[in-house]
């Protein structure tokens, strides 16, 4: 039997691949994949999906593992074992605005795909908004004038900068986590145990 791990489509996949093959795995059929969502290693089973998803097949067992953002985990609290921090997906959760617009001093709107990282953010600040829940390209909203700022994560800067936003206040560092299933870390401990290991180590143990 081979692990099952859930990889989060994207941006972490491919530095994630890296990582693989730095350690020495082979990555040729993830390379290859197409538009494939369950691929087979010689050692792995791999489901590619969107990164609450990720949590979603490791919560339920149908994932051993999972490779997921940290803002992912922060913002849905899975029941999933966080196991482990990974050298790849640095990003922070900031508050950004359009530059040169005035920042209301009452009634502010904040679009957001992070709702309770945004209100838990306002919670502590002990300021009250008005929380729009967007799925993606969130930046658009000041730009169209359906939220004040947003909360959202920076990598490199270039979505913010190419939108006419600025960073207002940077508030979380992440960076991608191998998750676990629980009940897998027990049952299936001497199968996991080389990869979890590898990734520790940054070493093969194969
Ligand atoms: C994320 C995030 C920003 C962007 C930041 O979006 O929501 O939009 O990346 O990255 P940068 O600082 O390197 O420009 P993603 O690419 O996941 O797409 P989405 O807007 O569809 O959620």
């Amino acid at each position: 039997m081979k692990p099952c791990i859930a990889l989060t489509k994207g941006r972490l996949e491919k530095q994630f691949l890296e990582f693989f093959q730095a350690l020495n795995y082979n990555v040729e059929p993830l390379i290859n994949k197409g538009r494939k969502l369950r691929v087979d290693t010689e050692d792995f089973q791999f489901v590619f999906a969107k990164g609450v998803d990720v949590t979603t097949y490791v919560e339920h067992g149908i994932a051993d593992l999972g490779i997921v953002g940290e803002d992912v985990l922060t913002e849905f609290q899975p029941d999933v074992f966080n196991l482990l921090p990974l050298p790849f997906g640095k990003c922070r959760m900031a508050l950004a605005t359009e530059q040169g617009k005035q920042w209301p001093e009452r009634k502010r709107k904040i679009a957001s795909k992070y709702p309770n990282i945004t209100k838990e953010y306002f919670r502590l600040k002990g300021e009250s908004v008005d929380i729009v829940k967007l799925e993606g390209s969130v930046e658009l909203a000041p730009i169209l004038g359906l939220a004040d700022g947003i909360v959202d994560i920076v990598e490199t800067g270039t979505t913010l900068k190419e939108n006419g936003l600025i960073v207002k206040e940077e508030f979380h560092q992440y960076s991608a986590r191998c998750i676990a299933n629980r009940a897998s870390l027990k049952v299936k401990r001497e199968l996991l145990a080389p990869v979890i290991d590898a990734f520790q180590k940054g070493l093969v143990v194969k």
